[in-house]
């Protein structure tokens, strides 16, 4: 079957960019150009926050699903060697053979490491503990920060059918987030609203104007989306008021809501493993709300294109 064939700009060399955090992860590296970004191609999202434990994988995972289950499809990308938003759709990175790392390193092309998952539309590009070694291995190499950029754009460009690429990283701001946000047109910060929440958010914001400056000059800030939301805590409302006074916040809040934490451990998005729950509410809300910003409601023709395409990948 015919695959639609996704219409992408050049690549061209940019100056050098530097990380705060890692004044040596940028080197000169490459960007797509402004074709890339037109209604129509692949819209990459990188889900950003160096803080541990604030939702990043729960909202890769079921935002993912979430525009999945919407009829459009995704591609969810695994950077973090935790691998937890592989097991969270139920691919295991102890049996996985071929992953994320064998792409960075080189030794493999997207579609050779892609998995579908459960839900239709739905693929994961999955990581293991070896990508703690891509850090290490890519040191030398100039290319180093723009590897994933070069392997989304060049499955792209041989028709990777993909409408949305969801990009779960891990918590820290080295080179594996880093090169999601060299790939990435946007970044969506998932924030738990506690104390701390805001104290690492200005470091955050000035690492994304430092690669925007540099080698992504295209990235912007998506949204910020407020995680494990306890309405009956008053400091969780005085973090989310103070947050929406100087960030792009997402209305849908994500409540803490044990149906999503128990998820992973069947190795399912909320969608498949309680669909009525609050937690599965709320991320279709927040697809709902996302999509509403970068899908035209009369796309119709473009998610018959993209179902098409998925035919042609099985
Ligand atoms: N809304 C929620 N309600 C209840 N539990 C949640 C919710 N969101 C996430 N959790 C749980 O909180 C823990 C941390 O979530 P998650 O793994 O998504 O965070 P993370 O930012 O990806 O962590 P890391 O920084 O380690 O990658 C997990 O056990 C997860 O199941
Ligand atoms: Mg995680």
């Amino acid at each position: 079957m015919h695959k639609k064939r996704t219409k992408v700009g050049e690549w061209r060399a940019v100056d050098e960019g530097v990380c705060p955090a890692h004044p040596h992860a940028i080197p000169a590296a490459v960007r797509m150009s402004e074709a890339q970004s037109t209604a129509g191609t692949p819209l990459i999202v990188a889900v950003v926050n160096q803080k541990g434990g604030v939702g990043k994988t729960t909202t890769a995972v079921n935002l993912a699903a979430s525009v999945a289950v919407a009829e459009v499809s995704c591609l969810l990308v695994d950077m973090d060697p935790q691998g937890n938003a592989s097991s969270g759709v139920g691919v295991s990175p102890r049996t996985t053979t071929r992953s994320i790392y064998d792409c960075l390193i080189g030794k493999a092309q997207l579609e050779d490491v892609v998995v579908h998952t459960a839900i239709p539309g739905l693929d994961i590009l999955p990581a293991t503990q070896d990508l703690v070694a891509a850090e290490i291995e890519l040191i030398d190499e100039t290319d180093r920060a723009s590897r994933l950029a070069g392997i989304l754009q060049s499955a792209f460009e041989r028709g990777a059918p993909y409408r949305h690429v969801f990009i779960d990283c891990p918590p820290s701001l080295g080179l594996l987030t880093v090169n999601a946000l060299v790939a990435a047109h946007r970044v969506l910060v998932p924030l738990q609203c506690e104390y701390y929440a805001l104290e690492g958010l200005t470091y955050l914001m000035d690492t994304i104007d430092r690669v925007k400056r540099g080698p992504n000059p295209q990235l912007d800030v998506e949204g910020l989306v407020l995680t494990m939301f306890d309405p009956r805590n008053n400091l969780a409302h005085q973090v989310a008021d103070e947050v929406k006074k100087h960030f792009r916040v997402f209305e849908s809040v994500i409540p803490r809501n044990v149906r999503l934490s128990e998820a992973p451990s069947h190795g399912k998005p909320i969608v498949l493993y309680d669909a009525k729950s609050k937690g599965c509410e709320a991320y279709l809300a927040l697809a709902a709300e996302y999509l509403a910003g970068h899908e035209p409601k009369s796309d119709k023709n473009d998610k018959k294109k993209s179902a098409a395409g998925k035919g042609a990948r099985s």
